[in-house]
Formats: structure tokens, C-alpha cells, sequence
């Protein structure tokens, strides 16, 4: 606070009441009803942050408010049920939201600009009225609520967005056109369609527990992607060419079809594993470089990997299904020509196909017996999997 201001507060607070002032250097507590709608005689911008009491009944009307300085919040209230501000354009810290159990109506129609959105546990909040949509946030973090859709919530860039337990959520579509930190999507609805028609790249992209997901433009990962327990049958990055880190899809339960056409580079590991139904893993016919471990282990039948001459890390192929042809002519003789670095092992008609470092059982008759589980040297390039499987359980 500006020395200034230090002389204008006391005179305004003796000219009307404490909220008349327009900027507190700490946060103006709301305590009810009238406690707002002295605040609407600031009808520019409110410096400071407002905290609505958890004995607060409401309804809560920010109206006059064009911004906030500082941050909106309500921890903790259990009785209050409506929250809006008709100006409201712009929150410049958090507008935070937990633990507000009856809490049903958020309207602020003129909404467009908040630093971070934090809501949690919010068991009767089905909608939000965001006449203007809300297209910059920094951090975007819903948890818990009983939001049907995030409609008024359109944004185009985000730092961070952490979307998860809302059981009811059925689609989350976004213009987003950049993710630079992650994005991770967890627990919500299990029909949930997620779509994300323009995004380009991302640093890190967690998808769990999702019916179907889009990413048509997505070209490139800083770091890594992470594909778990979806139900989706088919994914596929028509214009993904480069992961910067690792690329997982483990415990996809309806998965049959994975098509990365344009994919050459994974820099970590490339693990696709415990994917019940997929059989056939031919959709990635440009890869060619991993630099870090490959783990495939499944009910594979058919892998191909056409392009494929290195891998840094090692290289763990275990199937219940027969892809000894595989392991012969394909896979046995890049090992053999130094182009996979690290631990080899290629096996079918396993009993449990297991993780990188695991030995494989054969059980069927049909299994050469080749390629066997030598002593372990995992190197460093192959514990990045350990890493990403550690990283990815949240
Ligand atoms: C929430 O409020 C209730 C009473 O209103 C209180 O008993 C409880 O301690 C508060 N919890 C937290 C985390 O502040
Ligand atoms: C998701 O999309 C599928 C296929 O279009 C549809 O059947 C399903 O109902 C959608 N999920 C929700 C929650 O609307
Ligand atoms: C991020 O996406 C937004 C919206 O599409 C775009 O305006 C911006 O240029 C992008 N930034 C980078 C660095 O790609
Ligand atoms: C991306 O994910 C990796 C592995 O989980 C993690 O080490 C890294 O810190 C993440 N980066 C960002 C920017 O979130
Ligand atoms: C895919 O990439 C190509 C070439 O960069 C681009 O022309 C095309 O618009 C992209 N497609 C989508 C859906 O973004
Ligand atoms: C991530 O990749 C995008 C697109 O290639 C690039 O614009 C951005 O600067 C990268 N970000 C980081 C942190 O490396
Ligand atoms: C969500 O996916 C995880 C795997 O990441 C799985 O263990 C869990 O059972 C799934 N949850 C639901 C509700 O399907
Ligand atoms: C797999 O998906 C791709 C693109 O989504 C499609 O072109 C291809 O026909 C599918 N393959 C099978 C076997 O269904
Ligand atoms: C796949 O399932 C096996 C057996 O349950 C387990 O040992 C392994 O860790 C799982 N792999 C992944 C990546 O979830
Ligand atoms: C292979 O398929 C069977 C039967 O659908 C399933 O029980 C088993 O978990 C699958 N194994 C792996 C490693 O995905």
C-alpha cells in the first residue's frame, strides 16, 4: 500500500462504514447480506481480499465490483447458497471455493479473468452461470463438486488444470490452444467425453478414468503423456510427432486401437500395458527412436514397430498371446545389431505377462524358447519407466 493510502483509509472509514473502503491491505470479511452490498459502492476495483464467513447466510451479492485485487473466498460455510456479482469482470488472485456444502448458485456474468480457480468439496453445486466465459486462468483446479459441465469455463491457455472426483461432469471441452505445465484429469464421471480440438502442445497430460478422449492437433509433449484406466476403444494423435518424455497407456479396459501415425520420438520410455483387449499394436508405424525403456505387456497377438532402431533403455515385450514371429524377426535382430541397448527380453505365450525387470513364465506349447530373462542389468535409462510408473500414480 502506497504511503498515500495509509492517510485515505481512516478518513473513509470514519465518513461511512469499515466496508466502504475500496482497498484493505489484508481481506474485508463478509459476514451477511448487507456486508456486500455496502461493497457495491466500489464500482471499479476492489483492492484486497474478500472472505465470506463460514457463519455467512447469504445470499451474497458482490454487485458494482468490476475487479478484485486479491483474492474471493469462502472455506467452510455450511449454510450459505447463492454467490454472484452482476460487474464482476476479474479476479486477480484466488477464487477459492471449499467446503461450501450447500452452495447451489454461482453467477457472475461478466467473469473472464481469474488468476487461479480452487474448488472443492462443493456437494451441491450442479452449475455456474458464466454468461461471458471464463477464458483466462492461470490454474484450474475442480475437485469434488457435483458440476455436470464446466460450460462458461472456455480457456485458451492454462498453466496447470487439475480436474478430478467430479462424478457427474459429462464433457470437458476446451479451446485450449497450450498446457504448460499439465493437465491431469482423474475420477470423474466415467462416461465423461473430454475434448480438446486445438490443442498443440503440452508439457505433461494425465488422463485417467475417461470415455473418450480428443486431441486432433496435438503435435507435440514437453513431457510426458499417461493413458489410465480409460474406457475408450479407440485413442489416437493424428498429428503427435514428438513426446519429450514418456508415453504410457496401462489398464485401458475396452482398448483395441492405438493409432499415433506420425509419432517418430519418445525421449523417456514407452510403456502399453495390462490394455485387457488390445491385441494388435500396429498404429505407430513411424517410431523411431526411444530413449528409454519399451515395456509392452499384454494380450498382445500382432506388434510392429516398423520403423523402430533405437532404444537406449531395455526392452521387455511379454504377451499371453503368440508373437514369438515378432520376436524373431523383428525385435531378436535390432538386439542383436546393438540397436536396443539395454536388458532384452521377447516373449509369448506367457502366463502373466509382467513390467520390465519381471521374468517371464511360459506356459503354452507354442513358445520357442528364446529370448529368456537373463540376469538383470537394468540401466539408468530404464529406470525412467520405474520413474514414470511412480509418476503417474497420483
Ligand atoms: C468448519 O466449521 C465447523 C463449524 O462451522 C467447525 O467445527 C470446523 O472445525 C471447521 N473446519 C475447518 C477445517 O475449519
Ligand atoms: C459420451 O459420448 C458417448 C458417445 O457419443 C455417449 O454415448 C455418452 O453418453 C457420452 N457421455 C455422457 C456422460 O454424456
Ligand atoms: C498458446 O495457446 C494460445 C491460444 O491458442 C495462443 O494464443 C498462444 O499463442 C499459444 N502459445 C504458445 C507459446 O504456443
Ligand atoms: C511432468 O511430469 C514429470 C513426470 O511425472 C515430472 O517429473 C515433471 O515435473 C512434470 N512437469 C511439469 C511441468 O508438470
Ligand atoms: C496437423 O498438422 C498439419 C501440419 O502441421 C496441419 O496443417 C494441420 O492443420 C494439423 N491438423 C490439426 C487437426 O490440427
Ligand atoms: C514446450 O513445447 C512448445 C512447443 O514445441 C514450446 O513452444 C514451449 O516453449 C515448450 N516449453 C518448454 C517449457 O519447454
Ligand atoms: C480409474 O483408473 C484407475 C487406473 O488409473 C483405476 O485403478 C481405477 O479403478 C479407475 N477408477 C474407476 C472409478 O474406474
Ligand atoms: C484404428 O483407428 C484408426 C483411426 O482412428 C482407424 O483409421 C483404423 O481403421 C482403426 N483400426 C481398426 C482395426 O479398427
Ligand atoms: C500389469 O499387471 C501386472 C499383473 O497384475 C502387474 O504386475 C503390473 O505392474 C501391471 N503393469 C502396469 C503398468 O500397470
Ligand atoms: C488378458 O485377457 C484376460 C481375459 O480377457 C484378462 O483376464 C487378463 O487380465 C488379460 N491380461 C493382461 C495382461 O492384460
Amino acid at each position: 500500500m502506497s504511503p498515500a493510502m495509509n492517510i485515505v483509509l481512516p478518513i473513509l472509514a470514519i465518513a461511512s462504514t469499515a466496508y466502504a473502503s475500496c482497498s484493505v491491505s489484508g481481506t474485508t470479511t463478509i459476514q451477511n447480506a448487507g456486508d456486500a452490498t455496502q461493497l457495491a459502492t466500489c464500482t471499479n476495483t476492489f483492492s484486497g481480499s474478500i472472505a465470506i464467513e463460514t457463519g455467512a447466510a447469504g445470499p451474497i451479492a458482490l454487485d458494482g465490483i468490476k475487479k478484485i485485487d486479491g483474492d474471493l473466498v469462502i472455506t467452510n460455510n455450511s449454510i450459505i447458497q447463492i454467490l454472484s456479482g452482476d460487474s464482476l469482470e476479474e479476479i486477480t488472485g484466488t477464487f477459492k471455493l471449499d467446503t461450501v456444502q450447500v452452495l447451489n448458485t454461482v453467477n457472475f456474468p461478466k467473469l473472464k479473468t481469474v488468476n487461479e480457480i480452487i474448488w472443492n468439496a462443493l456437494a451441491n453445486l450442479q452449475a455456474t452461470q458464466f454468461d461471458a466465459e471464463i477464458t483466462k486462468v492461470s490454474n484450474l483446479d475442480i475437485q469434488n463438486t457435483q458440476l455436470q459441465s464446466l460450460e462458461g469455463i472456455n480457456l485458451e491457455s492454462v498453466d496447470k488444470v487439475t480436474i478430478a472426483n467430479n462424478r457427474y461432469i459429462s464433457s470437458i471441452i476446451m479451446q485450449l490452444g497450450n498446457v504448460t505445465n499439465a493437465l491431469t484429469l482423474e475420477a470423474n464421471n466415467p462416461e465423461v467425453n473430454v475434448s480438446f480440438p486445438n490443442l498443440e502442445w503440452a508439457f505433461n497430460l494425465t488422463f485417467r478414468n475417461c470415455s473418450s478422449v480428443q486431441v486432433p492437433s496435438l503435435a507435440t509433449l514437453n513431457g510426458s503423456m499417461g493413458l489410465y484406466g480409460n474406457t475408450f476403444e479407440d485413442f489416437s494423435a493424428p498429428n503427435l510427432t514428438k513426446i519429450g518424455g514418456a508415453l504410457a497407456f496401462a489398464s485401458n479396459t475396452e482398448l483395441t486401437n492405438i493409432t499415433l501415425p506420425e509419432l517418430t520420438e519418445v525421449t523417456g520410455a514407452l510403456q502399453i500395458a495390462n490394455n485387457t483387449k488390445l491385441s494388435e499394436i500396429n498404429g505407430i508405424p513411424k517410431l523411431k527412436t526411444i530413449g528409454g525403456a519399451l515395456d509392452f505387456h499384454g494380450n498382445m497377438s500382432d506388434v510392429e514397430l516398423p520403423a523402430l532402431n533405437d532404444v537406449k533403455g531395455a526392452f521387455n515385450l511379454q504377451s499371453t498371446g503368440d508373437i514369438q514371429k515378432a520376436c524373431d524377426d523383428s525385435f531378436q535382430p535390432l538386439k542383436d545389431k546393438g540397436k536396443i541397448q539395454g536388458n532384452f527380453v521377447c516373449k509369448g505365450s506367457v502366463a502373466n505377462p509382467g513390467g520390465e525387470g519381471s521374468t517371464p513364465t511360459v506356459t503354452g506349447a507354442g513358445a520357442k524358447k528364446t529370448g529368456a530373462a537373463s540376469a538383470l542389468s537394468i540401466d539408468t535409462n530404464a529406470l525412467g519407466l520405474v520413474g514414470l510408473a511412480a509418476a503417474f500414480l497420483l
